[in-house]
Order: C-alpha cells, then sequence, then structure tokens
C-alpha cells in the first residue's frame, strides 16, 4: 500500500525539511491540498508554492485541488510540477474535458468525490481515469475524524471496478481522518493509496509515523 503524506498538516516555513523527512521516510507520494477559499472555506498552496516545492524532491506530487473551475488550474499545476492532478466531480459539468485536458500534458488524472455524493457520478469516467480519491471527511481541513460510512463506500467501488476488470489500472486512494487505528481497516476495504496529514505532521516523531503506516 502506498502513502501519501499531506503536507496541509506540515509547518509551512519549514517545508523543506518536511518533505526531505517524508521521502526518507518512505513516503510514495507526497499529498498537496489545494484550497480555493470557494469550493471550500480554506485557502491553502497555489502554483507558485509547487514550483518551489518541486526541485527540492523526486516524490510523485499528487495534486488535490479543491476548487472550482478546476480547468483553470491544470495548466498551472502541471507547469509547476504536479504529477497528477486531481479534481472534484463536484466542480464541474464537464469532467470529460478536463480529463483530456490533464492527458494532453501526459499527466495522470484523478477525480475525486465528497462524502454525500453518490458514487454512481463517477460511473461514466471509471474507465477514463487512473485514481480515484475518496473523501472520508467534508474537504477543507486536516484533523477531522474519518466518517465510518466511508468504508462501504471503499468497498463498493472496490467491487464496481473488479467487475468492469479494471482493478488493477485504477487506483483507490482515501484522504481525510486516517490514523494508525483505522488505516488497516480502509486498506481491507480496497485502498491502493492512504492520504495522512495530522496523523504524521501532528506527533512527536513524523517519520516514524510514517514507517508504521508503510508497515500495515
Ligand atoms: C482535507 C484534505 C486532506 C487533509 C487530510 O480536505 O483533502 O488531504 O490534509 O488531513 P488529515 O489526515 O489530518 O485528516
Ligand atoms: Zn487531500
Amino acid at each position: 500500500m502506498k502513502i501519501a503524506p499531506s503536507i496541509l498538516s506540515a509547518d509551512f516555513s519549514d517545508l523543506k525539511s518536511a518533505i526531505a523527512m517524508c521521502q526518507s521516510a518512505g513516503a510514495d507520494y507526497l499529498h498537496i491540498d489545494v484550497m480555493d477559499g470557494h469550493f471550500v472555506p480554506n485557502l491553502t498552496i497555489g502554483p507558485v508554492v509547487l514550483k518551489s516545492i518541486r526541485p527540492q524532491t523526486d516524490l510523485f506530487l499528487d495534486v488535490h485541488l479543491m476548487v472550482t473551475n478546476p480547468e483553470e488550474l491544470v495548466k498551472p499545476f502541471v507547469k509547476a510540477g504536479a504529477n497528477n492532478i486531481t479534481f472534484h466531480i463536484e466542480a464541474t459539468d464537464s469532467p470529460l474535458k478536463i480529463i483530456e485536458q490533464i492527458k494532453s500534458f501526459n499527466k495522470q488524472v484523478g477525480i475525486s468525490i465528497k462524502p454525500g455524493t453518490p458514487l454512481k457520478a463517477l460511473d461514466p469516467y471509471l474507465e477514463k481515469i487512473d485514481l480515484i480519491l475518496i473523501m472520508s471527511v467534508e474537504p477543507g481541513f486536516g484533523g477531522q475524524q474519518y466518517i465510518p460510512e466511508s468504508t462501504a463506500r471503499i468497498q463498493k467501488l472496490d467491487k464496481s471496478l473488479k467487475i468492469l476488470g479494471i482493478r488493477k489500472s485504477v487506483l483507490i486512494e482515501v484522504d481525510g481522518g486516517i490514523k494508525s487505528s483505522n488505516a488497516k481497516l480502509v486498506k481491507d476495504a480496497g485502498a491502493d493509496i492512504l492520504v495522512a496529514g495530522s496523523a504524521i505532521f501532528n506527533t512527536e516523531d513524523p517519520h516514524s509515523a510514517i514507517e508504521k503506516f508503510k508497515n500495515i
């Protein structure tokens, strides 16, 4: 299973050290939470910051766009060094256009879904994307509690992908409230990638927190 530390919970005045720590601890992706103060009530990282992060690491930069009009930010984040772009299904009426736009830059495509959105909203796109990001909290802030109903949603999505015969080509990433206490449950439900912010950075020893997740 892959682990994607969310730097949203890191010390933003010392991102360089946080990123080096993630890499040395064996993180697979670096999860970048982009919030626009509109799709979600918080403002975080823009392309300018990602551009400064890019030369600091070889890690896969996993960009999670929690923004309205995601199509406007695809190119700036690709130019800044993103390896994949994940947008929210709730944020657009033209998912196909955005999928094509991201693919035109040869980047991986993810679609994210909020806890209250029916999974069937993803059906038309499952065969066209690389990753589905299931939100297990309402997007907007780190440090929230995992919503228990998320487990059944992961299982259901895992089953749908298997039925379609695309389980190996589409990764399931789960984001929000992931802790060492629920990571195994979420993995067993079908998650391929776990995002964790506060459970890594708000601990005494973030390095060993990442190692522990890797060993689940
Ligand atoms: C929430 C973000 C998450 C957040 C996770 O909207 O998408 O990536 O950083 O933080 P924790 O792991 O603390 O729930
Ligand atoms: Zn996220």
